[in-house]
């Protein structure tokens, strides 16, 4: 099992396939000049299968996340996604991607045994999505999500960062757009996690904010008890239900006490959080000759030294060197 010293078990594992991408959203990556992984320090698919297998076998990992970067991109992921889903006990699988190139993958990858997908789409609008992630590719985001449906690669979730004067204006659109095309939406609170260490706090769409927006148009009621940790998301009923909204506000209402998350970087580290500012590097003990035993011995010990919280509030807290796109968003 992975535990900290806080009792926080550790059951969902984001895998990052790559720290490459084909959009470049300006709250994740500048234009141009980001330094890519070089191909020998990315782990090979065997490797990545092999990690997964010491994590699902050897530590009680149930849920495995496929992302990146674009994990589209890496060439291997429907062999990756097939072999996992042959392990003994099998994991659930998802795939957090931007969509494009789902139009394409959707229906490989779901015969290869992947359980469903998260597109990130912050807006309806193609002149604004242009500008926001710097590529005009509004309309393959639009085809990946439906081939995804027709797929089956069922419940979807939208993940949608909303920015100043740019998209903020569109929550109740997107919302009334997810709610007829039968996905779910859910809003992520903007992260210290861009490569140009750009971001501010009072630049940021807070929860609460997404929340007094959407009330303008709809009635928004707590769903249950709220359910933290696996499922970040606060969850509201709209409208009496059934459909839902998510909101994540990880930087005002951060979920850490109920974290069960660990993560692989697509060159072999273990980060206990996004937040982390220590690696621990797996691929040089799988390279050395490590057995499996030893590997997960090392992951474990990378757990358990998992601190308390991000530490976002704290006034010396100092965002990690490296950027969302290359831990694994
Ligand atoms: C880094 S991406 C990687 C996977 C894939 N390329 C995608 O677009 O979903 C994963 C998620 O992180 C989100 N993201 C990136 N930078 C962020 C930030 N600074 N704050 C909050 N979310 C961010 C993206 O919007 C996306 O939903």
């Amino acid at each position: 099992m992975l535990v900290d010293t806080y009792g926080r078990r550790a059951t969902d594992l984001r895998v990052s396939l790559t720290d490459r991408c084909n959009l470049r959203c300006t709250y994740c990556m500048p234009e141009e000049g980001l330094q890519w992984l070089a191909k020998p320090d990315l782990l090979s698919d065997d490797e990545t299968v092999r990690l997964i297998r010491v994590a699902v076998t050897l530590l009680g990992v149930t849920d495995v996340r496929f992302t990146g970067g674009e994990p589209l991109l890496r060439p291997g992921l429907t062999g990756i996604v097939e072999r996992c889903a042959a392990l003994d006990p099998r994991p659930r699988m998802s795939l957090t991607t931007n969509g494009i190139g789902l139009a394409r993958t959707a229906a490989a990858l779901k015969a290869a045994g992947l359980d469903r997908v998260n597109v990130s789409l912050d807006t309806l609008r193609p002149e604004v999505f242009h500008r926001l992630t710097r590529r005009d590719r509004h309309h393959d985001v639009i085809h990946g999500l439906e081939a995804a449906r027709a797929a089956g690669l069922t419940p979807i979730k939208i993940n949608t960062v909303l920015m100043p004067g740019v998209n903020d204006d569109e929550a109740p659109e997107l919302l009334a757009w997810a709610i007829a095309e039968g996905y779910e939406l859910r809003f992520i609170e903007q992260m210290p996690l861009d490569a140009q260490h750009g971001w501010k706090r009072d630049g940021m769409i807070t929860a609460d904010a997404i929340i007094a927006s959407l009330s303008s148009r709809f009635t928004l009621a707590p769903e249950g008890e709220q359910r933290r940790g696996a499922a970040p998301a606060e969850r509201w009923l709209v409208d009496g239900g059934p459909h839902r909204v998510g909101v994540i506000a990880s930087v005002t209402r951060p979920f850490c006490a109920a974290c069960d998350r660990t993560r692989l970087t697509a060159d072999g580290q273990v980060r206990s959080c996004l937040f982390a500012r220590e690696e621990t590097d797996l691929r040089a003990a799988l390279r050395s000759g490590a057995p499996d035993a030893e590997i997960a011995d090392l992951w474990r010990r990378a757990m358990w030294g998992k601190k308390a919280g991000s530490g976002l509030d704290d006034p010396s807290f100092l965002q990690p060197d490296r950027p969302m796109s290359a831990i694994g968003g």
